[in-house]
């Protein structure tokens, strides 16, 4: 069999809890954090190659539309690439039955690129759930595979609304009920994930900021209520003042969607997008609209919670 064209919807992510403790030896910092997925997505295709592998030894080109695409590397350093290779590698050692194939990725941007949305991931996360169809490797080597190519990865492949520990990969399912309502607030520039770890560092260092908080029992409980102002109230960013430091524009954002109206608005993941929790569907987008007049963001748009993070699109 040849590999068939396949469409995989990837969503995006914000951290609802996100507590940060020490760097560890390898560099990353122990999390305890909340995922949850998002209504907006990326679209990522793999077809056939139509010319030679070119980005490794199976992956012929990558291209992009949508959301600032212009800001997506279509090098072998997109992380598409490295999912493809190992993925298919994998494959290779354990399945020599198996025609591999050379590919044409193309992602179409619903999320915004460096923004701390799990955008990078998401796309890498498509590739595995697109190859696991073609061949099959066991649930657990996919997730450790995703591991390997990021933090965020497993995640995205997983979805819906998790217990992140360890960098962030380790992951147990929690409880919500009903659908969040948010704005997100988007910025042009990105910020660098490493970046914002490493400023955080350095405020603690200096006892500009506070010690991690890695207690999500009120989160936990909020989330089972189902009521918004109740999740709003236990919303926690221990990176914000990392991310704010780096781009103190972002406060006037912040200030911008409490104005507007929405319950609380936190920096998602390492940032710069800002999320707004808000009471119903209407008042997300009533805070979008009153984030894109107020001139502090590049654009705005209202989303909601899904209960998964990834899926096959029939085309
Ligand atoms: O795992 P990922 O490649 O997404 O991480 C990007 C960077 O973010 C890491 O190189 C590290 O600087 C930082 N990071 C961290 N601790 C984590 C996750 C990411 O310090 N748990």
């Amino acid at each position: 069999m040849s590999f068939p064209t396949t469409s995989v919807r990837a969503c995006a992510k914000i951290n609802f809890f996100l507590g940060v403790g020490a760097a560890r030896a390898d560099g990353f910092h122990e999390l305890t954090t909340v995922f949850q997925s998002l209504s907006n997505h990326n679209v990522v295709r793999l077809s056939p190659a139509s010319g030679p592998a070119q980005l490794g030894e199976y992956v012929a080109s990558v291209s992009a539309s949508g959301l600032a695409a212009r800001s997506v590397p279509l090098d072998a350093s997109n992380l598409v690439v490295a999912a493809a290779s190992r993925y298919l590698a994998e494959v290779a050692a354990n399945h020599p039955e198996i025609q591999l194939p050379v590919l044409d990725i193309h992602i179409h941007k619903g999320i915004p690129t460096a923004g701390g949305m799990a955008g990078g991931s998401a796309d890498a996360a498509a590739v595995l759930h697109a190859l696991s169809d073609y061949a099959p490797l066991p649930r657990q080597r996919v997730l450790e595979i995703a591991a390997e190519l990021g933090s965020d990865v497993p995640f995205s492949l997983v979805g819906g609304t998790q217990l992140g520990t360890g960098r962030g990969e380790r992951l147990v399912p929690m409880l919500s009920r009903g659908t969040y309502h948010l704005a997100l607030g988007i910025q042009k520039q990105g910020l660098k994930t490493p970046e914002v770890f490493a400023k955080l560092d350095e405020m603690r260092a200096a006892g500009k900021t506070a010690e991690p908080n890695t207690d999500t029992s009120a989160l936990a409980t909020a989330l089972v209520s189902g009521k918004p102002a109740a999740v709003a109230a236990e919303m926690h960013n221990d990176l914000q003042p990392a991310a704010l430091s780096l781009m103190p524009a972002l406060r006037a954002t912040l200030a911008a969607g409490k104005d507007a109206g929405a319950l609380c608005g936190i920096v998602s993941g390492s940032g710069p997008t800002t999320a707004f929790l808000c009471d119903s569907a209407d008042a997300a987008e009533v805070v979008a609209e009153d984030l894109r007049d107020s001139g502090t963001v590049f654009d705005a748009f209202a989303v909601h919670t899904v209960p998964q993070g990834i899926g096959s699109i029939d085309t």
